[in-house]
């Protein structure tokens, strides 16, 4: 049985971790961490062992047969991707994750002092340390926007703190803590209104829901392979046709250079100019395979199945004693993550629980986003999060062993072991 309409479970089969069972006691995983990163399917593994075993050449360089074949390979995943969230081959860089991306624009703009980048209390650090450094390196003033106590952006606090004085804003599209769904169109329509450049960080939103560029009309975004069903170690951005001007490549080498001479050199065309050195071969090619197997999922059915599993988590915490859930309570409102607290036991120890006692992966701690639990007034909190393979049965096992710790461990229960 699915949380969403179609029947997503048959899938599960894919996925070779997930029909294996703990040595010692016969439980299988159940793996709720997939916002840190998600399980991979056995198609994308073999693409990455083909290429090593079959093409093992490098890219770009050799008019050998096979260099041509692997060159090949590397290019139809990035033509897979760009189709995928809508852009042209041109438009998608591959890094090494969102992290890696943010950081190339942020070090690739060229900054004057008392430019603006405006960012929110909820972004992960990934989306807030890059511009911190350029800001003490360059005198570029951060400017944070909060949010409700519902766990949404306070769009109205936007429109005050984008000025024309603002040269980014970079806002991620889905909360990594929260799973809030940021309207990024009207994001974006405040910052183009003030001249600036829209950055939307998908780290959680490309794996799970429908995203397409030129619909979002954002001019930057960045996500990670290893988070839709792809290896680590592979990343995209995007780059809208045009604002690559504005970039400058902060590495060099490889690819990214047409011709070299003693004096200097001159860049090579989108994407190659913002890809140094040997790029990650396996990656993308394993990330191509990722997204067609999303694609043949269909990002709907993906969607709709995590909105069923968040409505029907919603609905289990909420019996168990003691739980605080933070963010929407509005499935439709928020992505397949939903963050909560058992009051009396700290998050390491409920994640530590219910590992041991039904070998449930969830995580606790900061999830990356310390400045959003500060505002949240927390020092931490558990998170469950979602992909295609999760089930409800699997959401029920997760409660039942959570109400276990909730009436076995801190305040009002008997032990504090
Ligand atoms: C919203 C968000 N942004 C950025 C990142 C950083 O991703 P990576 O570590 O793959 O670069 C994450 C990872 O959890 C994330 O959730």
């Amino acid at each position: 049985m699915s949380g969403g309409s179609r029947d997503l479970s048959k899938l599960r089969s894919d996925f070779p971790i997930l029909s294996k069972v703990r040595q010692r006691d016969g439980k299988p995983l159940i793996y709720l961490d997939n916002a840190a990163t998600s399980l991979k399917p056995r198609q994308v593994v073999a693409a990455i062992k083909s290429y090593y075993e079959n093409y093992c050449a490098n890219v770009h360089r050799g008019v050998y047969s096979l260099s041509q074949e692997a060159t090949n390979l590397y290019e139809d995943s990035r033509a897979e991707v760009a189709r995928f969230i809508g852009c042209d081959s041109s438009e998608l860089v591959f890094t090494k994750n969102t992290t890696d991306g943010i950081n190339i624009v942020a070090h690739g703009l060229s900054w004057n002092t008392g430019d603006e980048v405006v960012l929110s209390v909820m972004e992960h650090h990934s989306n807030i340390v890059p511009w911190q450094i350029v800001a003490k390196r360059f005198g570029v003033k951060l400017r944070y926007i909060g949010i409700t106590d519902s766990g949404e952006l306070d769009l109205e606090e936007l429109e005050r703190v984008v000025t024309s004085r603002t040269r980014v804003v970079a806002i991620c599209h889905v909360s990594n803590v929260l799973g809030t769904i940021n309207d990024v169109k009207r994001i974006k329509k405040i910052t183009h209104e003030n001249g600036a450049l829209m950055l939307v960080d998908a780290a959680q939103s490309v794996p799970h829901i429908p995203v397409n560029v030129k619909d979002l009309e954002c001019d930057i975004l960045a996500f990670s392979g290893h988070k839709a069903l792809g290896p680590t170690g592979i990343g995209c951005l995007y780059v809208r046709k045009g604002v690559e001007e504005e970039i400058d490549p902060p590495f060099g080498g490889g690819e990214m250079i047409n011709n070299v001479e003693l004096s200097g050199y001159t860049l090579n065309d989108m994407p190659w100019r913002l890809e140094a050195g040997t790029p990650n071969i396996a990656g993308a090619i394993g990330l191509g395979a990722a997204i067609s197997y999303l694609r043949k999922v269909g990002m709907d059915a993906i969607m709709e199945h995590e909105r069923g599993l968040t409505d029907m988590a919603l609905k289990l915490l909420g019996e168990v004693d003691r739980v605080e859930i933070y963010g929407p309570k509005d499935p439709s409102r928020s992505c397949g993550i939903v963050a909560f607290n058992l009051r009396g036991v700290t998050g390491d120890l409920v994640a530590a629980l219910l590992d041991e006692f039904e070998n449930v992966a969830v995580r606790s701690g900061f999830h990356c986003a310390q400045p959003l639990h500060m505002r949240l007034g927390i020092k931490g909190s558990v998170r469950i999060s979602f992909y295609l393979y999760n089930t409800v049965e699997e959401l029920m096992i997760f409660q039942k062993a959570l109400e276990r710790i909730s009436r076995e461990f801190g305040a009002g229960g008997s032990r504090t072991d």
